[in-house]
């Protein structure tokens, strides 16, 4: 069990080992996921807690060196991921957890930790709550991620029936996939197929929901 005590101690050391920008970020994300595990899973606040203190924090290393810890690591990079330098954090922090943070080394952290920056198809609640809490978290202020907040706040899923409340979770997850794509697209920078499957998995389940 993840205790305050717990948390208190890792975002301590979390903080030890960032800079002050993205500790900001991080204890924000740790306040989104908090919030949304109320809404979502609230008999899993503090996991979620946890794995927001955690999602970012190998952020900060070098490209070499996130290629380094994957090698170390077994850890293959297929040619899309090898361009997409943004994404290696979530690989490496999803191995410096059982190595550094062993007690919040459970199956469901590791991939909400993992899958934050793609997405995956099928994506469990916690995987979903963490991806989400990271693009909309109150310190963002990049026009999507504000949009995106806009967009799940405003329709007050505190006031939904649990069914409605799933629903909006998807169509707000939808919509940041589909951001998130646009912007890659004029970019002129490569799609994650995960991203892709993501999207696809949410919209068929969407679709069949009708
Ligand atoms: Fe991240
Ligand atoms: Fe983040």
């Amino acid at each position: 069990m993840i205790t305050q005590k717990m948390l208190d101690e890792l975002r301590n050391s979390v903080n030890n080992r960032m800079s002050a920008k993205r500790f900001k970020h991080t204890a924000e994300v740790e306040k989104m996921a908090e919030y949304l595990g109320a809404l979502y899973a609230p008999d899993k606040i503090n996991e979620l807690r946890a794995a927001a203190l955690l999602h970012d924090i190998t952020k900060e290393y070098s490209a070499d060196y996130h290629l380094k810890i994957c090698a170390e690591h077994d850890i293959e990079l297929d040619a899309d991921a090898i361009f997409a330098p943004k994404t290696f954090h979530a690989r490496t922090a999803a191995v410096i957890i059982p190595e550094e943070y062993a007690e919040f080394a459970t199956e469901e952290i590791i991939s909400a930790v993992r899958w934050h920056t793609t997405g995956r198809a099928d994506m469990t609640l916690l995987e979903k709550l963490i991806y989400l809490a990271d693009y909309i978290d109150m310190s963002r202020t990049f026009e999507d991620c504000v949009r995106l907040r806009e967009m799940f706040m405003s329709s007050e899923p505190e006031k939904m029936t649990d069914v409605e409340r799933v629903a909006h979770l998807r169509t707000v997850l939808i919509a940041s996939f589909d951001m998130t794509i646009s912007a890659l697209l004029m970019d002129g920078l490569p799609i994650s197929r995960d991203t892709v499957e993501a999207r696809n998995y949410l919209i068929r389940e969407a679709l069949a929901n009708r």
